[in-house]
């Protein structure tokens, strides 16, 4: 049965959609079966991984036209497309019976296929992100190492409780980790340390460093393994995979 992994911040390109690539790729180059599901209208995670046009995305799936779409993207590697359609779904959805959980009875249909299954969040914090938390094991939060990095991360916290409270008792945060990381900037080592403290010390001692090539690798419609798997971004994201896997 698949682990589920929300990968979550409102505040918008902190590196989710990024981080969910390129973690979900990685795992899968280790040989485990990788489920990564789009959920966000903008439909960056569908189009980093050279997905043009699907015909059958989460919006659809949601809304009960058909069960969750799995597209192969690489080996060991599958995708849930996403739309700009996806932008209305909250409205659509706002009076259907138990409308948080929608997304957890698709996922759990195909949870036996997959070893990990990783949901690129919006930056909202509106129903899409409950389903995804009502859906997930554990969240992933990718934060950015800058002034202001905790403003705001209240209402992420009170909104994971609320769904642990009512929802999904076991969902919990699996950790927190530092992007587009600067080493050079004081600024950035200090706000490391108060974003340790604000979760307790649940957070991975790997940083993402800033690095060009975690940026460029969309464009091609590849993962930062394929596209440069010497670079700072292949070798903090390898490093993200150990320390999750022990
Ligand atoms: N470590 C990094 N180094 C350099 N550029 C990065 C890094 N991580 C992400 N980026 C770039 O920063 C931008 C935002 O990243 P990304 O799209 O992953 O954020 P996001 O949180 O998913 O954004 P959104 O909230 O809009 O969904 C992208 O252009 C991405 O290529
Ligand atoms: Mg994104």
């Amino acid at each position: 049965m698949a682990k589920v992994i929300a990968i979550s911040n409102h505040k918008g390109g902190v590196g989710k959609t990024t981080s969910t690539v390129n973690i979900g790729a990685g795992i899968a180059m280790k040989g485990k079966k990788v489920l990564l599901i789009d959920l966000d209208p903008q439909a960056n995670l569908t189009q980093c991984l050279g997905i043009i046009d699907p015909e059958e995305t989460i919006y659809g799936a949601l809304r009960g036209e058909y069960d969750i779409p799995i597209v192969k993207a690489n080996e060991n590697l599958f995708v849930t497309p996403s739309t700009l359609d996806l932008a209305s779904v909250e409205m659509e959805l706002s009076t259907k019976i138990a409308r948080e959980i929608i997304l957890k009875k698709m996922v759990e249909k195909v949870a036996h296929n997959f070893d990990f299954i990783f949901i690129d969040c919006p930056p909202s914090l509106g129903l899409i992100t409950v389903n995804a938390f009502a859906a997930a094991n554990e969240i992933f939060i990718p934060l950015q190492a800058q002034f202001l990095a905790l403003h705001g991360l209240d209402k992420l916290t009170d909104i994971i409780a609320l769904v642990k409270e009512n929802l999904n008792p076991e969902l919990k945060v699996g950790g927190v980790f530092i992007t587009q990381y600067d080493s050079r900037k004081i600024l950035n080592r200090d706000i490391a340390e108060s974003v340790s403290d604000y979760f307790n010390g649940n957070i991975f001692t790997t940083f993402i460093r800033d690095n060009v090539a975690l940026a460029e690798a969309p464009i091609h419609g590849i993962d930062i393994f394929r596209y440069d798997p010497k670079s700072n971004g292949a070798k903090d994201y390898n490093s993200l995979i150990n320390e999750f896997f022990n």
